[in-house]
């Protein structure tokens, strides 16, 4: 292809790409199956990687993100963000409808919104191209988090349509509620805390520091509030539309009311049907729909004297303490979840709520048999929030937490500065095994399909699996037959091992043999080390055996493994058991060792490099790729090692003076592209 044809093929994939991307992110109607999606995506990578003339920031390839590290400067909003002034009942809503009257009639349009319980963000697009991300902040300046919003596949990277050509829009970052729950499982296989609730998923995952490993969370983003000088119509409610024309995900959940029993309609119905929901909201907003009226009726210092909102109360419902369990989880935490006699709240029957730790038992200094308030807040599982003492036994005895594992009887500890408890018996303890055994085969691990939870349970009751490494030694003759029952008086069949089945399952595991060596590394389970530690630990080092015999200094050499990692890893190698383990696994034959690594074009192996401050050309991640993908290292810091410091505009004056004391060269971005194609 001569390089006009390839430049009309990127633009060309591109296109066709985004517009997948609509349709599935936004307008929630897939038109390409995922595999035919891919396909594309990597034709489009390849024909970049070959032709980085052509490569764009904007580009849908951008959205898988970067393993490098983010760092996130400030920038200061053009418009501040003002947050709304917070109302909790009728009366409240009707004085900021009388306000509203008093200063500028009666015959005002209201558009009602659902209050999305996310993060805030503002975006802010150049024509028709998004420039920057970033947060409330202070309101006045936030954080730039662009290159992690790019990963959010419904916020349009490129406009189209009748864009103007400088805007900002504003709106929430959230976590779906499914990928909520999902977050916080693998975090716990992780033996990592979970989040409290989505909101703060939603702002955590937006501020970490790769956004290759936020991509992986899937956020969303509604958009309600567009700004700038020359806005499309004099409409909040016809703003939100133009801007769902030109590719913003706008909520449909809004609607337009004209007196105070419409909006307490919308109020009341939302404040039910928000259940349904697969995100979460935490009230409504009230918007004066004509912008000259909202100039007119202008701010306080904090807050828009044109919006209010309006929260939900958490709903409550008063019940009987029946008992309180311990749990163990897969990593040996307890939590202590209360039995409930049941009662309806938010539309469901409520039989159980977590009570977290010791020191929330101790705070809400619960009693046995006490009457409880339990309250749906943006937690999934219930939670109590007090205790009504008037109705307290005078005789009921405090509840005490456990000393002892519940399935093990193994003395329980609590580490230094944690408030979780920990069944320290991980070799022995039966959800811990059971746990261990269920992320090696999990599909980030081992991914041996066919295997869940109800087969892991069913082979370790009957002695077949109890280590990782037994499961290489199931036959056909072993599983043939074998029935799982319910323990229940129905005793019904929960599966049977068929022919067909247990074929299945043998095959998965032999196909389990060809996973590359870091998704076995991540199936060993080690605390800490997750799916993307596990990829670099495999880059460098290359064989299990040298990985076991790392040292503290060259582990936590390598980017982004810091002490608590490399601990972890050498922790786990020193347990004799852990290795015998591994030459288990060599023996059934699992890869244990790396292909050899890719090698780069070399242009600047053995070259290090600082960047510092923004540049036109790429952005500082695709700067960083670009040196890494030529064989060069990035560093933080400068120090006498480092080849060039790439001086952007901004350079912090601190890294000028340092690369001028210690003579590092300083280039500019022209120079690296020079440099780069030389
Ligand atoms: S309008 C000047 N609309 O609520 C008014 N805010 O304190 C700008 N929020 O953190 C805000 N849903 O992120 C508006 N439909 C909605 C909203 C909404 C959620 C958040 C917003 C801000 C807080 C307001």
């Amino acid at each position: 292809m001569d390089k006009s044809a390839i430049e009309n093929k990127i633009s060309a994939l591109t296109q066709e790409l985004n517009q997948h991307n609509h349709s599935y992110y936004v307008l929630n109607s897939p038109t390409i199956s995922d595999y035919a999606y891919d396909k594309l995506l990597h034709e489009l990578m390849n024909l970049e990687n070959e032709h980085p003339e052509f490569k764009d920031p904007h580009s849908p390839t951008q959205r898988v993100g970067s393993d490098l590290s983010n760092d996130f400067t400030q920038i200061t909003h053009q418009y501040p963000m003002l947050s709304l002034g917070n109302t909790y009942n009728e009366g409240e809503i009707a004085d900021f409808y009388q306000r509203v009257s008093k200063a500028i009639g009666d015959d005002v349009e209201y558009v009602c919104e659902l209050k999305y319980d996310g993060t805030s963000i503002s975006l802010t697009y150049e024509n028709g191209k998004l420039k920057h991300a970033v947060t409330r902040g202070d309101g006045e300046k936030g954080d730039d988090v662009t290159s992690n919003v790019k990963t959010i596949k419904s916020i349009p990277l490129k406009l189209k349509g009748d864009y103007p050509a400088n805007f900002e829009v504003r709106g929430e970052i959230f976590m779906p509620t499914a990928e909520f729950l999902k977050t916080n499982e693998l975090r716990e296989i992780e033996g990592e805390a979970p989040f409290a609730n989505a909101r703060n998923a939603a702002a955590g995952s937006l501020k970490m520091k790769k956004s290759a490993e936020m991509a992986k969370r899937r956020l969303d983003c509604f958009l309600y509030y567009l700004l700038g000088p020359q806005m499309p119509t004099n409409l909040h409610s016809e703003n939100l539309e133009k801007a769902r024309s030109w590719g913003f995900k706008i909520p449909e959940y809004y609607k337009i009311c004209k007196s105070l029993p419409e909006i307490y309609n919308f109020i009341n119905y939302w404040d039910k049907e928000r259940h349904h929901l697969p995100f979460e909201i935490d009230g409504i907003v009230i918007k004066v729909n004509d912008i000259h009226l909202q100039n007119e009726l202008g701010y306080t210092a904090k807050t828009p004297r044109w919006a209010i909102s309006y929260k939900f109360k958490a709903e409550e419902a008063l019940t009987q303490l029946l008992s309180v369990d311990f749990q163990v989880g897969r990593s040996g935490r307890i939590t202590p979840v209360a039995n409930l006699k049941p009662v309806q709240l938010a539309g469901t029957t409520v039989k159980r709520a977590s009570l977290h730790n010791a020191d929330i038992i101790a705070q809400l200094d619960l009693h046995e048999s006490d009457m409880v308030y339990v309250e749906k807040g943006g937690e999934i599982i219930p939670k109590i929030t007090r205790v009504e003492m008037n109705s307290r036994h005078p005789m009921s005895a405090p509840v005490c937490f456990i000393t002892h594992c519940p399935q093990c009887n193994t003395p329980l500890i609590r580490p230094e500065g944690e408030a979780a408890h920990l069944c320290p018996n991980d070799k022995a303890c039966p959800p811990q095994l059971k746990g261990k055994i269920e992320h090696f085969v999990s599909r980030k691990a081992l991914d041996i399909d066919s295997f869940g939870e109800q087969v892991v349970d069913f082979l370790f009751e009957k002695g077949l699996v109890r280590a990782v490494s037994d499961i290489y030694h199931l036959t056909y003759d072993n599983l043939i037959g074998m029935t799982r029952v319910s323990h229940d008086e129905e005793n019904k069949t929960l599966f049977s091992f068929k022919e067909k089945s247990t074929q299945n399952l043998l095959d998965g595991i032999a196909q389990s043999k060809q996973v590359p060596f870091a998704n076995v590394l991540f199936g060993l389970g080690i605390k800490h080390v997750g799916a993307t530690v596990a990829k670099t630990l495999t880059k460098t080092f290359n064989t299990i055996d040298k990985l076991a015999n790392a040292t503290l200094d060259e582990l936590t050499a390598l980017d982004d493994i810091g002490p608590k990692v490399a601990q972890s890893v050498i922790g786990y190698f020193a347990d004799p058991d852990n290795r015998a383990l591994v030459e288990r696994l060599k023996t059934a034959g699992l890869r244990l060792e790396s292909e050899a690594p890719t090698q780069s074009n070399g242009k600047f192996n053995g070259l290090s490099f600082v960047i510092s401050g923004t540049f036109a050309a790429f952005t500082r991640d695709e700067l960083k790729n670009t040196i890494e993908n030529n064989g060069g290292k990035n560093l933080s810091g400068v120090s006498a090692k480092t080849s060039y410091l790439v001086a952007g505009e901004n350079t912090g004056p601190s890294k000028l003076a340092k690369a001028e004391k210690l003579k590092v060269k300083i280039i500019s971005e022209t120079d690296f592209i020079d440099l780069l194609e030389r």
